[in-house]
Formats: C-alpha cells, structure tokens, sequence
C-alpha cells in the first residue's frame, strides 16, 4: 500500500485530496494543526522527525494555506511573515526533512493562478505562491538524482471556505462571469489532478506548475 502526507486535510482541497487518495487505496497520514502546526519550524521539525522513524512515505502533498486578502497599507510584517512561512517556507521545510523518504517518490503543493497572475490586496499570497513555483522548479532539480518528481498544481476559483471568506455572493457571481467555463472549480476536480501526480502513472513530469482554472488565465 502506497503512503502519503498531506496538510492541510481538513478541509477544502485537502480533505478532498484526502477522500481521492483513499478512495484509490492508499494509506493517508493527515496531522491536524495541533498535530503538525506550519506556523512553528519546530512543529515541523518533531512531525517530519517522528514521521521518519516510522519509515517510508511515497508521496507528499502540500495543500495547507492562508489567504488573508489586506489592502498595501494594512498589511502587517506578522501577517506577511506568517502567509511565507505557512504557504512557502513550511513546504521547502518538509521536503528538506523528509527527503530521504521520498527518494522515488512524488510531491505536489498547491500553488495558485495567482502566483501568475495578479489581484488587489494579495502582495502576501501572491508572494508566497510565486515563490513556490520557484522553488518547485529547483527542488525538482535537486531531487532528481534520487528520482523524486516534485509538481505544483494551480487552481483557478475553487468552492471551498477560502474562496467563500474572501468573496462575497456578488464578487462570486462576477468571478463565475470571468471564468470561461463559467462557473468555479470543484475541489474534486483539483483532487484528481493532485492524486495522479503523486501517483506512478507520471513517470515524467517534474518541476512544473500545472494551471487548473476553467480557462481563467486564457484571457
Ligand atoms: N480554494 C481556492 O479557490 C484555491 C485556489 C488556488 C489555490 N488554493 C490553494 O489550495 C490550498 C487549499 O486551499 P483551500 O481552499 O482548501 O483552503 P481552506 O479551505 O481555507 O483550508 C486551509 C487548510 O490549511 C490548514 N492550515 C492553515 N494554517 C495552518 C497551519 N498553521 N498549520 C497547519 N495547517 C494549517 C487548515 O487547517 P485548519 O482546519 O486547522 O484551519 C485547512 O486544513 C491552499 O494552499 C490554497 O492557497 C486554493
């Protein structure tokens, strides 16, 4: 049986990559935040420790984040600080410890189309899921050696409490407009794409990010 870690497993696209995964038979580890907090490199450090000392893990999937959307002027350095270490550096963090692990494995974080393309009030976010896909790139090309495929997935407007907190019914229904399929993606949609990353059937795919948007950022 096949083993992967994902964050952020709770909710939204997480939980979604979670019920996919298990649906397809894998065994899935899913700390909660008290278990495996990405705010603290020392909670990341105990989990991923402990985690490597009951032996292998296949695939991992970095679907935990925050978005909190805040005008030039009202954003804090402690928000900023926090958005990088939870979104960005808790990634590079887990791949680091967990390495040796994933050697022939697969890894996949949850990037976004705004980390290329741009939306007021989201220097933090934006920030941080640019700068993932810089850092899957390198890390794909670090790992390759030991043969591990390292991916970023980008979604377009999924429905999930995150879009649901920073939109209102009427920003949604403009969204949906925008969005050449006309509506928002469902995190089952994103999940799929997630899995069969992580899954043995890519066997050539590394270091990319791959846009899953209904055709937002065509135009
Ligand atoms: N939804 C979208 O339209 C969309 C679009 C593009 C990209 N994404 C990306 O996809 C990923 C999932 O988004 P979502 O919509 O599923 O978000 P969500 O519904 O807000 O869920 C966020 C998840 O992150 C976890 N989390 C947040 N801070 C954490 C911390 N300090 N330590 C551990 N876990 C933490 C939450 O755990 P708790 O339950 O403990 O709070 C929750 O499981 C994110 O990286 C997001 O940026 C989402």
């Amino acid at each position: 049986m096949q083993r992967v870690l994902v964050t952020g497993g709770s909710r939204g696209l997480g939980k979604a990559a979670v019920d996919e995964f298990k649906r397809r038979g894998w065994d899935v580890v899913s700390p909660s935040r008290a278990e495996l907090n990405l705010a603290s490199g020392d909670s990341i450090r105990n989990y991923c420790e402990g985690l490597a000392a009951t032996g292998r893990l296949d695939a991992l999937v970095h679907s935990a984040g925050v978005n909190w959307p805040r005008p030039l002027e009202q954003t804090s350095e402690d928000e900023w600080q926090l958005t990088l270490q939870v979104n960005l550096t808790a990634f590079r963090q887990m791949v680091q410890l967990l390495a040796p692990l994933l050697a022939r494995g697969r890894v996949v974080a949850l990037g976004s189309i705004l980390g290329v393309v741009a939306r007021p009030n989201r220097a933090a976010y934006s920030a941080s899921k640019a700068g993932l896909l810089g850092v899957v790139r390198a890390l794909a090309l670090d790992l390759a050696n030991q043969e591990t495929l390292i991916n970023a997935v980008c979604p377009g407007y999924v429905d999930t409490d995150m879009t649901r907190q920073n939109n209102s019914e009427e920003q949604l229904a403009e969204i949906a407009k925008s969005i050449p399929l006309g509506r928002l993606g469902l995190p089952e949609e994103i999940s799929k794409l997630v899995v069969w990353l992580c899954s043995l059937e890519n066997t050539y795919i590394t270091g990319q990010g791959v846009l899953i948007d209904g055709g937002f950022t065509c135009h």
